[in-house]
């Protein structure tokens, strides 16, 4: 991987909760360009590693090197305003506002302008945002329904809205699609991958139908640590991946 350019380069990162190891020494570099995933079977620290990255969890030890900086020890407002976002599984959108209100507070937010309700420098440039946001996720047909209002679905895609108002060139998303029906699964598995076009993504994700369709690279993780980084066809043949996954049967189908 050396001389490819990355999107986040990982070094001996350990995070140790008394006597458990959830992320044990692991060297992991993310290209670049492309669509990263993380799999791994329950408790292979795949959160841990995206809280680590963030900020949200402190490391026992190790480096995360974004765009030539060591993000550990930085606290997570600053991780996000070096342009690293991820999506909180803790419903973060206001219920009783809209959409589109939900995401101007975020960007208005981000770019300092202290009301989205009150005309200001860069109020324009801010609302040419909301829209371009509000069209990347497909919620633009969404914009004025109530976010308290919305489906599962819905609400997931509101959060990668959320996040997309920090303006991220990484953008980490943890199970994105976990609970959603087909049809919301179908939608959003489409707005990744056409997000994935313009801002580095990495992908936690469980539906291996789901990984194996659109990871251009996957990295396995089990018992905190790195099993393999290859293509799908290279993790789908390693025999090490289907061990680990044995226990686990239904997450490989
Ligand atoms: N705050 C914490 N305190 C103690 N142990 C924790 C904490 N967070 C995670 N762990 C443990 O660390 C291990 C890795 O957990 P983690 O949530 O990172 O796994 P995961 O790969 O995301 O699993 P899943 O696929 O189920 O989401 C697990 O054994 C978990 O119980
Ligand atoms: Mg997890």
């Amino acid at each position: 991987m050396t001389g490819m350019d990355t999107a986040l380069s990982i070094k001996g990162l350990t995070k140790r909760f008394g006597g458990l190891t959830a992320v044990d020494n692991i060297d992991i570099q993310f290209p670049k360009g492309i669509l990263n995933a993380v799999i791994g079977p329950n408790g292979a620290g795949k959160t841990t590693l995206f809280n680590l990255v963030t900020g949200m969890v402190p490391a026992t030890s190790g480096r995360v090197m974004f765009e030539g900086n060591d993000l550990i020890g930085r606290a997570p407002h600053e991780i996000v305003s070096r342009g690293l976002s991820r999506t909180l599984q803790i419903k973060s959108v206001f219920g009783g506002m809209s959409v589109m209100d939900n995401i101007r507070i975020a960007v208005f937010a981000h770019e300092g302008i202290s009301s989205p309700f009150r005309p200001a420098r860069g109020y324009r440039a801010a609302n040419d945002r909301v829209e371009h946001i509000l069209e990347d996720t497909g919620l633009d047909r969404l914009a004025s329904s109530s976010a308290g209002a919305l489906s599962y679905g819905d609400v997931a895609l509101l959060e990668i809205a959320l996040a997309l108002a920090n303006k991220p060139r990484l953008l980490l998303l943890d199970e994105p699609i976990c609970g959603m029906s087909p049809s919301e699964t179908e939608r959003t598995v489409e707005r990744i991958v056409r997000l994935a076009e313009t801002t580095d993504i990495i992908l936690i994700e469980h539906d291996m139908e789901v990984v194996f369709a659109i990871a251009d690279l996957i990295t396995v993780m089990a018992q905190g640590q790195l099993l393999m980084q290859g293509t799908p066809n290279e993790v789908a043949g390693d025999s090490g991946v289907q061990e680990v996954y044995l226990g686990t049967p239904e997450d490989m189908e």
